[in-house]
Parts: structure tokens; sequence; C-alpha cells
């Protein structure tokens, strides 16, 4: 395929190495540089080039979208018309400083229940499996990779309650931080349900993190 990489930093420019060393026809386009857009091509050898955002658009099977949310309105204008495009995006919705997603959730139920209950140390942990993994984890609690799962918390003390009773569970604990993080914890369960309900497979899902570096 044609592949227009419209945003070459650390996404941008590792995928479209990749997809050149898969064999795509790959332009990579939008860095501060040109020297880096050429720099990119070089590297991954094969039928990649550097362009401009127009240059990679213009006849690409798809265009992968992977600029800060806050350039996208420049990185489109430069494109041109995407209209009956493959567009992959990679991009997340996020604010200046990364630290927010500005479409979506600026709250969460659990942010929203330690309003309402005062006081307390809310943690959000087990809405991100369905119920029926549960038993079955448990009796594969022993195996060497458990499946994961996420909790956060703003109190360091109920966090490690929780994160017990989530190896008690058979599961293997992943800190996901603040309490703030149910922002995304919850859509991340709401995928998971959806998973697990529509798909053939029935309910028994399950995830497991792993990091890469
Ligand atoms: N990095 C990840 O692991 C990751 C994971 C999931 C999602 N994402 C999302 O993917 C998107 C891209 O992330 P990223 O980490 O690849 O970002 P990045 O490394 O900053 O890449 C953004 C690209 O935009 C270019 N750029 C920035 N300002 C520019 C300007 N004024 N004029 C021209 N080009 C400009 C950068 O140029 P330079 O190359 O010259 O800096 C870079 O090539 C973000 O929305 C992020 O939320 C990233």
């Amino acid at each position: 395929m044609k592949i227009g990489i419209l945003g070459s930093g650390l996404m941008g420019g590792k995928l479209g190495i990749l997809f050149t060393r898969a064999g795509h026809d790959v332009v990579f386009s939008y860095a501060r540089s040109d020297e880096k857009l050429q720099r990119l091509a070089n590297e991954a050898k094969g039928k990649a080039r550097a362009g401009t955002p127009g240059d990679a658009a213009r006849d690409a099977d798809a265009v992968l979208l992977a600029v800060h949310w806050l350039r996208m309105d420049e990185v489109l204008e430069q494109a041109g018309d995407l209209s009956g495009k493959v567009v992959i995006n990679c991009s997340l919705p996020m604010n200046a400083d990364d630290t927010a997603l500005v479409i979506g959730h600026t709250s969460s139920g659990a942010e929203a229940l330690s309003q309402k209950i005062r006081g307390a140390k809310i943690v959000s942990a087990f809405g991100t499996v369905p119920s029926e993994v549960f038993p079955e984890v448990f009796k594969a609690r022993r195996k060497a990779e458990r499946p994961g799962m996420v909790y956060c918390g703003d109190d360091q003390s109920a966090k490690h309650v929780a994160a017990t009773l989530i190896k008690d569970v058979g599961f293997e604990p992943v800190d996901a931080g603040p309490l703030r993080m149910a922002r995304y914890m919850e859509p991340f369960a709401l995928l998971m349900g959806q998973l697990a309900y529509e798909g053939d497979g029935g309910p028994e899902i399950a995830y497991r993190f792993e990091r890469f570096a």
C-alpha cells in the first residue's frame, strides 16, 4: 500500500519505518526539519521518501495521523482533501501538557464518588474485567503469566489493600496511578465488556500488560 505519514515523530517515524520494511510505499511528512524526514526515509530503506503532508496524502491508500492534538488542524490543512481516504489515527486528544484528555472524559464515576463520600479512600478496581472470569483466573492463579488488572487511587494504603485483593482473585495488580486515571480505566472497562459480551467467545476475557522497555 501507499501510506502517508502525517507526523513523523516517535509514533509516525517508527511506524513508518516498520511499514516500509513490511513492503509498503511510505511518505514521511510533517516534522520540524526536512532533514529529519529524509533521515527517516533513508533509515527505512525500501520504498520510503520524504515529502510534504500534501505529498503524503495524495494517492495514499491510508494515512497515519500521528501529531499532537494541538497540531491536528494545521496538519490536516496541509494534507488537503482526505475525503474517501483511510485515515488511521493514533493521536490522542490531549491538552498541551499531556495531562488530560480534552475530548470525552474530564471526570469519572470514581472521582464523582470521592466527592460524594467525603473522607473515603476510593480505589477504582475490578471493573475492568467481566465477573465471569474471576473463578477461572483464581483457579489458574499459580500460572507464571497471570492476567493483569489495573487499579488506581490517591491513597497509598487503600491501594495496597486493593492490590492484595486483586492478587487474591488471581490477577497481577497494575498500578495505573492516581484516582483521576479512572477517567481512562472506566472507558477501558466498557471496551473490555463490549469485547467480552459482543464477541463470539463469550465473556471469558481478561488482559495482561507487558512493559517493553
Ligand atoms: N509516542 C507514543 O508512544 C504514543 C502512543 C500512543 C499515542 N500517541 C499519540 O500519537 C501522537 C504523536 O505522538 P508522538 O509521540 O509521535 O509525538 P511527537 O514525537 O512529538 O511527533 C509529532 C510530530 O509532529 C512534528 N511537529 C511538531 N510541531 C511541529 C511544527 N510546528 N511543524 C512541523 N512539525 C511539527 C514533530 O516534529 P519533530 O520530529 O521535528 O519533532 C513530530 O515529527 C500524539 O497525539 C500522541 O498522543 C503517541
